[in-house]
């Protein structure tokens, strides 16, 4: 591909050398002082359009239909919906559909959330160290936009009608007024329509629908109370009603006998919180396991946070078994940073040993201790762990602010929820209900 040279002024000056002017000047007139003469200078760097840029990091952003279903049900319950749709066709290549009883968006910032780095949820980099919610970055409605044909319909509360903004290949082609009720539906066509180079590497219909299943069932299990749906061509996938604690969400998702192979663990140390579910040694099997890890409502990946739980089990069962575990952490601002990943799968504890080791010891302590004592034909009632769930932020705070990043157990019940994190999204689940498309 052969390089546009542009030419740019320069003004030249004894003291401080060449300086670029900026905008290109056209007209020149005369020499400003301080400088000696212009100069002509050829230019090779140019900075990309949005719309380029936009695609470059749908790249990172959107990898497959399960990485569109994540952004939109990620911003759904930032947005605080109560109940989220997800309707997918051929395994969400066709198309992709998110509906939520959420905040909404009035009309001008229905056309802003399209632009990059046009976000609600920080205003300085400083919030990074405690943002409580699932974005931060402004880009995934851009990036979605850039690789699709996108439509956003919404509503907020307090506006009459709602907006309905088309997007195709990232290009805005036309908005107009939409009778709706509050909330906000974005529709996702044709992924990928405009990068072949992409669409090549999806998945079969049940592979990809599949995926898009298990990231919301691991949303699902970060957000016990809000009510997901799944449909892939019609037929159901998941039906999560509101669960008022996590065991009653496992339970919709993996059947009641799995959820009371459980037992719940609590600990907190150096400010840290540990809480959790695992499973009892004498339900454990060797082969799939599903894990889950989450800090301050973030799932996330970590093969060592993983090992340290393994660890804790390792006087207790044999290497090859390899236990449930659902864990949930609280860290105090600062001492993680959710910013490394551009999809947010993974996060950098400050002190990585620290934080394994507290999982080991609590994982430790718990199959220790009388609850794991029982065996499965004792049949014990499920731990109930009830969900607190944080209070809406107010605008312009994060969620963290308000305490809401992560769903905590009553203190009685020594077990946690918070938010989803799949050591290996892919990896770990295959859902009940996921089956095909
Ligand atoms: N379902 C929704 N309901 C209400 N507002 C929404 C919804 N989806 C997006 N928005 C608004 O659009 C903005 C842009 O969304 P987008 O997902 O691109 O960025 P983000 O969520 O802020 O950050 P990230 O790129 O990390 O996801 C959000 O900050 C939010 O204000
Ligand atoms: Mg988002």
């Amino acid at each position: 591909m052969s390089r546009r040279l542009s030419r740019t002024w320069w003004l030249r000056s004894p003291t401080s050398g060449v300086k670029v002017l900026e905008p290109w000047p056209r007209l020149r007139p005369g020499t400003p002082s301080g400088f000696t003469h212009w100069v002509n200078m050829p230019r090779t760097i140019e900075v990309l359009p949005d719309r380029v840029a936009n695609q470059i990091a749908a790249g990172e952003v959107v990898e497959r239909p399960a990485s569109v279903v994540k952004e939109l049900v990620e911003n759904a319950l930032d947005a605080r919906a109560t109940r989220i749709d997800i309707e997918i066709e051929r395994g969400g290549k066709r198309r992709i559909r998110v509906t939520d009883d959420g905040v909404g968006m009035g009309r001008e910032d229905a056309l802003a959330s399209l632009n990059r780095h046009a976000t609600s949820k920080i205003r300085a980099a400083s919030d990074l160290q405690s943002v409580g919610t699932f974005g931060f970055r402004g880009e995934a409605l851009p990036s979605i936009a850039a690789v699709s044909r996108l439509t956003l319909q919404t509503k907020a509360e307090s506006d009459p009608l709602g907006t309905r903004v088309r997007v195709n290949g990232g290009t805005i082609t036309g908005f107009d007024d939409t009778p709706r009720r509050r909330g906000t539906t974005v529709e996702v066509s044709t992924l990928f329509f405009n990068a072949p180079a992409r669409s090549k590497f999806l998945k079969a219909v049940g592979a990809e629908a599949r995926a898009v299943s298990d990231v919301v069932s691991v949303l699902g299990l970060a957000n016990a109370s809000v009510g997901f749906g799944l449909t892939s061509g019609g037929r159901v996938l998941l039906e999560l009603p509101p669960a008022s604690d996590l065991t009653a969400r496992i339970a919709a998702l993996w059947g009641r006998e799995e959820a009371t192979t459980l037992i719940a663990l609590s600990t907190e140390s150096d400010g840290i919180e540990v809480r959790g579910l695992i499973q009892r040694p004498d339900a454990a099997k060797s082969g799939f396991r599903r894990a889950h890890l989450f800090v301050n409502g973030r799932p996330f990946r970590s093969p060592a946070l993983l090992a340290s739980v393994d660890r804790g089990y390792r006087t207790t069962i044999s290497e090859k078994v390899r236990p449930w575990a659902f864990l949930y952490l609280r860290m105090p601002p600062g001492t993680v940073d959710m910013n490394v990943h551009p999809a947010k799968a993974e996060v950098r504890f400050r002190d990585a040993a620290v934080v394994e080791s507290i999982v080991e010891e609590a994982v430790r302590a718990v199959l220790t201790s009388d609850s794991s004592a029982a065996t499965l034909d004792t049949q014990l009632a499920p731990p109930q762990l009830v969900v607190l769930e944080p209070r809406p932020p107010r605008p312009g705070r994060t969620r963290e602010e308000e305490s809401q990043t992560s769903l905590f157990l009553s203190a009685d019940a020594a077990g946690s929820a918070g938010a989803a994190a799949s050591p290996d999204i892919a990896a770990s689940s295959g859902t009940a209900a996921s089956s095909g498309a």
